[in-house]
């Protein structure tokens, strides 16, 4: 282990104190940085605070942390790794008592601990409110057989037993994207997902690149993962917390009955939320630990069990069918072998036991009634728990019925006088009043266009090319015929100079004599006028469009007799010269409707459809090659490009589909393989969005 002591830093001193004086500097950056290094990490703690700012691989360049942002990270409620917060009240009491070390820091107390693995340790009172101080909290990073510990000892000063109700570590990530281009956000950023497993909880964090060493964060001693809370941060524009280009941080919870018994009541919870009791002078310590999985993120999974954090792999995954019994595999690891595993609800599905050769292999079967959320709770023989969760669904066509049901009967919008035209449809559903989305400020959701007002009548349609109900389809080809190729698709309609073209809503504000719900705010973007909604240069709202037409011209090419209105051949052309307006082209070449050459959601159906037009033969030989050369030409646009995977929104990935299959299709290798390497694609010119207003205010809402 390496150690020095920096004072101040040449990165921070450069110019950026100006935005440290705006939003405040607790942290104390001033007086420095502690610098250490690890056999598998280098990592830096601010000096006063003693919180964690830098982690990187041992000679990495890779920071898992917002160090470059750290200027502006450095305010008060906003959260480092080695910052605790917590509740406690004395056993008796009703109040609970709260701490959180972020929220007004003062530098804190240096304590000297001769052993060996620790770099640094501090008592915490400085930073924690003066009337919470029951608690005593002693923190230490440490050097854990070469990997970074952080441990937390809370010792109970009072002379009476206190229940701690709520601990937790607030976890920082560098997923900061704001005011980066998709390329720096691939360079520079990570993205982690907690399993709330209880003791074999833990983080992954990988590199968006999907290349070089990823970071897992475990259990250090016993330290369940309860809960994953989202943080509240003060937001300020520099870096926009709780936006799209910063989503925001989460803090490990390993105890969470104050949170169960006030903020989430009317929630149920992943596990079973729990208080421990502290007796006078009581001291217990928990604690979490970073490692490398050196071999990147294909082996997060296997470093988990190298660390003898027990582990289960459940095959094919979590949400069984209950006519699909699942598999389940669990390695006990250092937690021993498996004790016991329990059921809640108990009905809900059985557990048995194939083969007991390391790693124990089961059988879980769900019980045909089951429905929703299942958790197994494994207890190991060294007292260890893990909890397994489990979403129990019909059988796969049980399923698809019922959806199919739902949408064409409880879905299905017939009040021909509505003035927009949107009657009949399958129109969006509000579950929580079960009433059809009439009225949205959100125009598009009422309107059935975009993704939102699109889905429904969407996923009605796409059931039937998979499993046609006759009744079903007769409700959806008067749909076509009422609503999709006469308002949404308004016939001979121009996108630029071409015909078939999609509608943004048909829904909007400001028609006359609509009784407008006045308990709706119709005054930000989102409510469109007329003019705007019907505007069609959303290339993605093409897609649902020609799907819905192909899933018809499917069920009617297999299942003579099922189309009244039209036959398959019409719904084929339909789909056909749809996908042909998104594409449209002017003379010189520009393509005319706006995001056409980004990959689109659900564009897999155009390569289906692409496929069909080839199997028809002659008929249709010069439409697949019209199509077929659309897309060889959108191939070779991101056959150029280094990340061109994104969409409308920083974090998007949903260019990739479109990106793979077309890549693959046209034998660009090494586009598709990329597809697969990098964890998640951007918009390629995030820079404007953080400070968007619109776009901001567009993901608090949705
Ligand atoms: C400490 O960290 C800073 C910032 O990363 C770096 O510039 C400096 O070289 C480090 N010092 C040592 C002694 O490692
Ligand atoms: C130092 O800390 C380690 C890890 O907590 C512990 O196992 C060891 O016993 C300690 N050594 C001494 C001398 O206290
Ligand atoms: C404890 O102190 C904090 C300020 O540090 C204050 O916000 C809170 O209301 C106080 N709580 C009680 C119970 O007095
Ligand atoms: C990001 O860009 C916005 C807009 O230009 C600016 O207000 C903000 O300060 C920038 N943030 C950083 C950290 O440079
Ligand atoms: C049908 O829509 C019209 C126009 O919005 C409305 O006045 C009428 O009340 C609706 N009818 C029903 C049965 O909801
Ligand atoms: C709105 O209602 C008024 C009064 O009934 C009527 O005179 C007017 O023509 C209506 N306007 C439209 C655009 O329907
Ligand atoms: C088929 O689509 C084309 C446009 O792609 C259109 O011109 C033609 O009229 C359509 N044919 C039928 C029979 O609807």
């Amino acid at each position: 282990m390496a150690f020095s002591l920096q004072l101040g830093s040449t990165v921070l001193a450069a110019g950026l104190l100006a935005l440290v004086t705006a939003q405040g500097d607790t942290l104390g950056l001033s007086s420095g940085f502690l610098n250490f290094s690890t056999a598998n990490f280098d990592l830096e703690l601010a000096q006063e605070a003693q919180v964690l700012v830098s982690l990187k691989a041992a000679g990495g360049s890779l920071d898992f942390l917002p160090w470059s942002y750290l200027d502006v990270r450095a305010g008060d409620g906003q959260y480092h790794w080695g910052d605790v917060t917590f509740r406690y009240r004395h056993v008796g009491e009703q109040a609970w008592t709260s701490g959180d070390s972020s929220q007004a820091r003062r530098p804190v107390t240096r304590v000297t601990d001769a052993n060996s693995t620790v770099l640094a340790a501090s008592n915490m009172a400085a930073t924690l409110p003066a009337n919470a101080s029951a608690l005593s909290i002693t923190r230490r990073w440490l050097d854990v057989d070469g990997d970074v510990g952080l441990s937390f000892s809370l010792e109970n000063t009072a002379t009476t037993s206190i229940e701690l109700g709520s601990l937790g570590f607030p976890a920082e990530f560098n997923s900061i994207f704001t005011n980066y281009t998709a390329e720096q956000a691939q360079q520079y950023c990570v993205l982690s997902d907690p399993y709330i497993g209880m003791d074999a909880g833990y983080i992954r964090v990988s590199p968006i690149s999907g290349s070089g060493a990823a970071l897992v964060v475990t259990p250090l001693g016993s330290t369940p993962l309860e809960a994953y809370r989202n943080l509240v941060e003060p937001y300020y524009d520099s870096t926009a917390y709780g936006s799209q280009v910063f989503e925001g941080l989460y803090e490990w919870q390993t105890l969470t009955l104050a949170w169960a018994e006030n903020e989430w009541s009317a929630a149920e919870p992943w596990n079973k939320p729990v208080s421990k009791v502290l007796a006078p002078q009581e001291t217990l310590t928990f604690g979490l630990r970073f490692s490398l999985a050196s071999g990147g993120i294909q082996t997060i999974d296997d470093e988990v069990q190298a660390l003898g954090v027990p582990y289960a792999r459940g095959i094919p995954g979590f949400i069984l069918p209950v006519d699909l019994p699942g598999q389940l595999v669990v390695h006990a690891g250092a937690a021993g072998a498996v004790a016991h595993i329990t059921v809640d609800p108990a009905a809900a599905l059985t557990v048995t036991l194939d083969s007991s050769t390391t790693p124990d292999q089961y059988t879980v079967t769900p019980s045909s009634a089951a429905f929703g959320r299942a958790r197994l709770t494994i207890t190991y023989t060294n007292g260890a728990v893990q909890t397994v969760h489990y979403y129990l669904v019909r059988s796969g066509p049980d399923h698809i019925a019922a959806l199919g049901a739902f949408l064409t009967t409880e879905q299905y919008y017939t009040n021909t006088s509505d003035p927009f035209g949107r009657a009949p449809s399958v129109i969006s559903y509000d579950y929580s009043v079960s009433a059809p989305v009439l009225q949205d400020m959100r125009v598009w959701i009422a309107g059935l266009s975009d993704e939102a007002g699109a889905g429904s009548f969407l996923a009605a349609s796409m059931k039937q090319a998979a499993q046609p109900n006759t009744d079903e389809i007769a409700k959806l080809e008067a749909f076509v015929a009422e609503v999709l190729y006469k308002t949404l698709q308004p016939p001979g309609a121009t996108a630029g100079s071409t015909a078939y073209a999609v509608r943004k809503s048909i829904f909007y504000y400001g028609l006359a004599n609509y009784s407008y719900s006045p308990a709706i705010d119709w005054t930000t973007w989102e409510s469109w006028d007329q003019a705007d909604a019907y505007a069609t240069d959303r290339a993605y709202d093409y897609v649902h469009v020609a799907a819905t037409y192909w899933a018809l011209y499917r069920a009617g090419r297999a299942y003579a007799g099922v189309l009244t209105l039209q036959d398959w051949s019409w719904y084929l052309n339909q789909s056909y010269s749809t996908v042909m307006a998104a594409m449209a082209q002017d003379s010189a070449g520009d393509w005319l409707v706006g995001y056409a050459t980004d990959g689109l959601m659900g564009e897999t159906v155009f390569g289906a459809l692409l496929q069909d037009l080839q199997r028809e033969g002659e008929a249709w030989a010069a439409q697949a090659a019209a199509l077929e050369a659309k897309m060889r030409a959108r191939a070779a646009l991101w056959s150029e490009m280094e990340d061109p995977f994104g969409s409308e929104m920083a974090w998007d990935s949903t260019g990739q589909e479109g990106v793979y299959y077309w890549s693959k299709y046209f034998g660009d290798e090494a586009t598709a393989d990329k597809t697969l390497a990098t964890v998640v694609g951007f918009q390629p010119t995030v820079a404007h969005w953080g400070w968007n207003g619109n776009a901001r205010r567009y993901w608090d809402f949705v």
